[in-house]
């Protein structure tokens, strides 16, 4: 397997949406299904890369040869991705992290009561990928920007911002592309260039972003 584009690679993806429990029956999450995350998981084997997939829930078989990591919230999810993180030389985070959780979570189930409005607080949940960014020996960094509006300007904010050295960019309010869907199309977005690909399976997506992403990391450093 050496002539692989990613043999002797390992690699770390984040997918799926993360759960935060307001009470032990209820949770805030997203409607991310974890097939953007899982093909790249498929794809980066097919590279021959040792992948770790780091998943929140889904109802996606994971691809053969995947370790599978199993999560719930954000501070499950983050625990996992610093967990041997010295050894990976690629992190990808398509995930849909909850941004907040409750600030606490109710020992029994949450009553109806009589008031018309009820208020849930809210604390900020750490950034999994910028805290992976931050590390001094970090790996090469990739994330996801989902969007509804001005796509290349806050996904450049956002590899500023978290520090990365890739944001792929998909605009989740066009229809039949971002979450949910089979298909995808991303921009790659870098400190200075942009590149848009075209919309196709998120299969077959993936493929192409590895290698694009391979290229980056085989660039980036000597093997
Ligand atoms: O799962 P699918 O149904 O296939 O849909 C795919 C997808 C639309 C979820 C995927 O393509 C995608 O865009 N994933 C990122 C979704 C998201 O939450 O984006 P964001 O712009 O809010 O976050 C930016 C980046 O920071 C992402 O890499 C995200 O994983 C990461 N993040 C965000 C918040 C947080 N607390 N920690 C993080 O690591």
């Amino acid at each position: 397997f050496e002539h692989l584009a990613l043999s002797g690679r390992s690699v770390f993806i984040t997918a799926g949406p993360t759960r935060e429990p307001l009470d032990p029956v209820r949770f805030i999450s997203n409607h991310s299904s974890g097939k953007m995350g899982y093909a790249l998981a498929q794809a980066a084997v097919d590279a021959g890369a040792r992948v770790k997939l780091i998943s929140g829930p889904v109802n996606l078989e994971p691809p053969e040869r995947v370790e599978l990591v199993q999560v719930e919230t954000a501070e499950q999810m983050l625990a996992a991705s610093l967990d041997g993180l010295a050894e990976c030389d690629l992190f990808i985070g398509a995930a849909a992290v909850a941004d907040y959780r409750p600030v606490a979570i109710a020992e029994h189930k949450i009553k109806k009561g009589h008031e018309e409005i009820m208020e849930l607080r809210l604390v900020k949940n750490p950034d999994i990928i910028a805290t992976v960014a931050a590390q001094p020996q970090h790996p090469f960094t990739v994330g996801f920007a989902a969007e509804t509006r001005d796509l290349l300007h806050y996904a450049r904010d956002k590899l500023l911002r978290k520090q990365l050295d890739l944001v792929i960019a998909n605009d989740v309010s066009a229809p039949g592309i971002g979450f949910n869907s089979n298909d995808n199309q991303v921009t790659l977005v870098s400190a200075t260039t942009d590149q848009t690909l075209p919309q196709t399976s998120k299969r077959l997506l993936a493929r192409q972003l590895i290698e694009h992403l391979a290229d980056y990391l085989n660039h980036a450093e000597p093997t």
